[in-house]
């Protein structure tokens, strides 16, 4: 089995807030991610496939193609849009676990070479999420 990765980028503004909470609390779960007035994040995507290299090809699947596919469903979606306006995430929070969530459903669809294996997602420097599908 072989693990292939394609990386990609985006940019997107949001804001993690529950409504019915106060400010304080708002401020002390989210910290500048409550701020009322939004802010951005600069987003790295890591999508990994697995599979056995195609005898011919000697590839897993194309990853011109899986490129491809990855900018017209996700980038084309997600790059300097509003996370919490613009792509329908059922009430979830914007927070990278449910972003994850929704790349793997969103993207799951379109892997036909390989198996979809995981999501990566990087928020800020020091923080990112893993996704698997389970
Ligand atoms: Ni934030």
């Amino acid at each position: 089995m072989v693990y292939v990765t394609r990386r990609e980028h985006f940019n997107a503004a949001h804001k993690l807030i529950c409504s019915q909470w106060s400010e304080e609390a708002n401020q002390e779960v989210f910290g500048k991610c409550a701020n009322p007035n939004w802010h951005g994040h600069n987003y790295d995507l890591w999508v990994t496939v697995k599979g056995t290299p195609n005898p011919e090809t000697g590839f897993v699947l194309n990853t011109q193609v899986l490129s491809k596919i990855i900018k017209e469903h996700i980038i084309e979606k997600l790059d300097h849009r509003n996370l919490n306006k613009d792509i329908d995430l059922e009430g979830l929070q914007p927070s990278s676990e449910n972003l994850a969530i929704w790349i793997w459903n969103t993207l799951k669809p379109f892997i036909s070479q390989g198996e979809l294996h995981c999501i990566k997602l990087q928020e800020t420097e020091n923080i990112y999420v893993e996704y698997y599908g389970d």
